[in-house]
């Protein structure tokens, strides 16, 4: 008995994977699981058995029922993969998802700008881009900080030769290109572009002559925020610095301003936050990012009238956020590539 059903199985090996419809499929599973199959047969005479082979020979049907179902399951998708490749006229078709290869998620930073932005987008601001390789113009005078200013040494980074033209990045042949140092390029670009009134974020990378540590890195992100309009004042800022640290660390975050300086805006402050959820790091004061009214130098520099406008802007280190939202102790982490560290973002 067991012989005759391994027997059969093996015919289903055989058949199965050579069949080139589905009709063949279904006839060749047919002849022995159908009404008249020979699998059907054998199981027919379970009642003529002796009481305590019914069970053993019931068991091996099962497995071979199994073992031949599943061969005409695969026998059928192959069938039909081989329709539908016809149909693409022998192109695979690169739109349908790939069953073997594992999906990738989205890397920490990209989901934290992504948050950062959604906040923004909720009170109206539209997100903002311009290039990694600007002038100095852009990067440095524009926003009030002249060659000579001291201010540049904190943003030191990397010049390319003199002489070298990129395109579309400037229209003046004589200009200095560098990996811009701070996102706040991209103030001056978009005013230059759409005037006043303005709302803007802007998430980007900046780059600085920094050495790397646990929190230092040459390469990092920022996001920039500008609105210009009429009567934008202090209180405005105040407003919508509150409104993104509650969005971002929960209800019970505060602020507070403390006087600093930038070239780009005055007055300037430095903001500090703080909120009951953050770990070891609750309830305490942190340092969090630079921000300010925007200078009325800036405004003169992009064809602005400052009796007519004002407004606001600040600057937000993306990974500096990203860290204190996941307890991430070190920045290296987010380069290494080391799927242990990516693979606890994955959604
Ligand atoms: N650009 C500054 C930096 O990289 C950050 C910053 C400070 C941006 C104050 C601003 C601002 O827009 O108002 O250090």
């Amino acid at each position: 008995m067991e012989d005759k059903i391994n027997e059969i199985i093996a015919r289903m090996e055989k058949l199965l994977p050579e069949a080139q419809t589905a009709a063949q499929v279904s006839n060749i599973t047919a002849s022995a699981l159908g009404p008249n199959g020979d699998l059907t047969a054998i199981m027919k005479t379970i009642p003529t058995l002796e009481p305590k082979q019914r069970p053993l020979v019931g068991k091996l049907i099962n497995k071979a029922k199994q073992a031949i179902e599943s061969l005409a399951q695969a026998a059928y998708a192959r069938i039909e993969q081989a329709r539908k490749a016809e149909a693409l006229g022998e192109r695979p078709d690169i739109t349908l998802p790939s069953p073997e290869v594992a999906r990738g998620t989205i890397h920490p930073l990209t989901q934290t700008i992504r948050r950062i932005c959604d906040t923004f987008k909720k009170a109206g601001f539209t997100v903002a881009e311009a290039t990694e390789i600007d002038t100095e113009w852009h990067c440095f005078d524009a926003l009030n900080t002249p060659a000579d200013h001291p201010a540049r040494d904190a943003q030191d980074t990397l010049f390319f030769p003199a002489g070298l033209k990129v395109e579309n990045v400037s229209k003046h042949a004589d200009e200095l290109y560098l990996l811009r140092s701070h996102t706040s390029t991209v103030q001056i670009r978009a005013m230059l572009k759409e005037g006043a009134p303005i709302k803007i974020v802007a998430p980007g990378r900046a780059f600085r002559r920094d050495t790397v540590d646990a929190t230092h890195s040459a390469n990092f992100h920022q996001l920039e925020c500008l609105c210009i309009d009429k009567g934008v004042r202090l209180t405005d800022l105040k407003a919508i610095l509150a409104y993104l640290f509650k969005d971002l660390f929960g209800e019970s975050a505060k602020i507070r301003l403390r006087p600093s300086f930038f070239p780009f805006t005055e007055p300037s402050f430095e903001v500090d936050f703080m909120t009951e959820n953050l770990g070891r790091l609750s309830n305490r004061w942190i340092e969090i990012m630079g921000c300010g009214l925007v200078d009325p130098n800036v405004l003169k520099n992009v064809g602005l009238d400052p009796n007519e406008w004002s407004g606001y802007a600040f600057g937000l280190g993306v990974e500096r956020v990203a860290m204190l939202m996941h307890s991430i102790d070190d920045i290296r982490h987010f380069y290494a590539n080391d799927l242990r560290f990516l693979r606890q973002f994955a959604k």
